[in-house]
């Protein structure tokens, strides 16, 4: 349940993430009543600002609503929201913010303290604060969380260092790890599809998937971040976090009941079926200058030698009884030629005979942009022909569910925090699990060992894309069919 009063502090609140989604996505919980009742919320950052200056600066980011409705609401918003500067790494500082905090708490007549510390820190300060804070801002009666995001190391050793040090701070149940595509609308719909629906669910096994794609596609390259991103890779920024957390809630088995721990034990337990990627299941790929976008070394941050990849497709083997043998694409790449996230389940050939070629049965999950299900299967073209027609099963949201405000990913996220609700966040063991599966080739790739195949900014992807996908039995059937999107996009 929500804890009446409570203070929330946004920890590097004048950063990209505080302001860009942080403040948005508390904005709205705001806006709809949906927080604590007189919630307070500080930020805090070494930036010298008092709290008009600070208003200022989060006051543009801060939308949706009518404009007239959204006015008011904004206004009340900032009278919540205070600023506090101060240091990352002195306990006087800290010692500081809790003085402010227990000034507010004062005022209210709660009988619990309840502390929530959101860091939108850049990873080389998160264990420092998380010190900080605990030493000078815990609470021994009351509730007290701490919110972190990636990136939780580089591989599974530097993973585990740093989550052993937050862990001798912070208790598992008092830490909230995010990846902000367990806040998704599709994502969480995982779950409700498979189990609510027998059919859809007695269909998800290698009897009759023949290979399943993960893809996130965005249209733009690293242009201003390519510093940071050199030393991560795509690898480390989608698949290893994003997309193997649609893996394991499209895999795993049903859970006995919806509480997080049945769900993350599920879904940890899949991905220890899943060995550590192998080097010939790998294809990556760097973007060069096209069409009048700069490369991907183009940016003078970044290396002129780098090898880091901006795309990669890598095929994962989930040996589980369900699973054994259907390949699993996870592919992700930047600079490419739309902007989409899929799960693509194709299923296994028509039995020959009746029919010479028809196409396969497809089931698309499109978690963005525009939520939909929709299933490729085929139809008796009408007419006095006996032919086959491709058509689909198409469950769009915006068509059949338009009523429904879509909720954006963090907005859900903090709200389960704030309820002390954890099944959509990342438990220790399963960041653990997910890490061996990708660490050596994560390792051969800064070695040098696999190298980039090069490709244009704007297109679908290296050119032996094609054929990669193609080894693991995906077919590209009917080119001229297309999903109808058209009417709602
Ligand atoms: C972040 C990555 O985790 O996810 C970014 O670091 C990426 O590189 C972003 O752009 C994508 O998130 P979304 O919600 O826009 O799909």
């Amino acid at each position: 349940a929500l804890q009446d009063e409570t203070i929330i502090v946004v920890l590097g609140a004048s950063g990209d993430l505080a302001k860009k989604k942080t403040f948005p996505a508390l904005f709205n919980l705001f806006r709809l009543n949906l927080l604590p009742k007189a919630t307070r919320i500080i930020g805090y950052a070494r930036t010298k600002m008092d709290n008009k200056g600070f208003h200022e600066k989060i006051a543009d980011f801060l939308k949706e609503g009518d404009k007239s409705e959204s006015k008011k609401a904004k206004e009340e918003f900032l009278k919540v929201c205070t600023y506090l500067p101060g240091a990352y790494d002195e306990d006087e500082a800290f010692k500081n913010l809790n003085k402010e905090m227990e000034k507010i708490e004062k005022e209210g007549s709660s009988k619990t303290t309840n502390r929530l510390f959101y860091m939108a820190l850049p990873p080389n300060v998160f264990t420092v604060v998380a010190g900080g804070l605990k030493r000078n801002c815990y609470v021994e009666d009351g509730n007290n969380r701490i919110v972190i995001e990636k990136p939780f190391g580089k591989d599974l050793e530097s993973s585990r260092e740093m989550m052993g040090e937050l862990k001798k701070l912070w208790k598992e149940e008092e830490t909230f790890r995010i990846d902000h595509y367990l806040g998704k609308e599709m994502v969480k719909n995982l779950l409700m599809l498979r189990f609510a629906n027998p059919f859809v669910d007695s269909g998800l096994n290698s009897n009759l998937v023949d290979n399943v794609q993960i893809t996130f596609k965005e249209p733009f390259g690293t242009e201003g971040r390519g510093g940071y991103f050199d030393e991560f890779g795509i690898i480390r920024d989608i698949q290893q976090n994003h997309l193997s957390q649609v893996l394991s809630l499209l895999t795993m088995e049903r859970p006995v009941s919806f509480s997080a721990e049945d769900i993350r034990n599920e879904k940890t337990k899949v991905l220890r079926y899943v060995p550590p990627i192998k080097e010939e299941d790998v294809l990556i790929g760097q973007y060069a200058a096209a069409n009048g976008k700069p490369g991907y070394k183009d940016d003078d941050t970044v290396p002129k030698d780098s090898n880091c990849p901006t795309f990669a497709a890598l095929t994962l083997w989930v040996n589980s009884p369900r699973w054994q043998g259907v390949p699993f694409i996870l592919k992700a790449g930047k600079a490419l030629d739309e902007a989409k996230v899929e799960i693509r389940i194709q299923y296994k050939e028509v039995t020959k005979g009746l029919f010479k070629d028809v196409p396969r049965n497809e089931l698309v999950i499109r978690i963005q942009p525009n939520e939909s299900i929709y299933l490729k299967f085929n139809a008796k073209k009408p007419g006095l022909q006996m032919e086959s027609i491709p058509t689909e099963l198409n469950m769009t949201y915006k068509e059949r569910l338009e009523d429904f405000r879509i909720p954006e990913a963090y907005e859900a996220l903090i709200l389960d925090a704030l309820q002390g609700d954890h099944s959509n966040f990342v438990r220790d063991d399963e960041l653990d699990v997910s890490w061996a599966i990708f660490t050596p080739i994560l390792h051969a790739i800064d070695q040098g060992k696999i190298k980039n195949e090069s490709y244009e900014y704007g297109s679908r992807g290296p050119q032996s894309l094609n054929n990669f996908i193609g080894r693991y039995g995906y077919r590209r059937d009917n080119e001229s069919y297309a999903w109808p999107t058209t009417s709602v996009e």
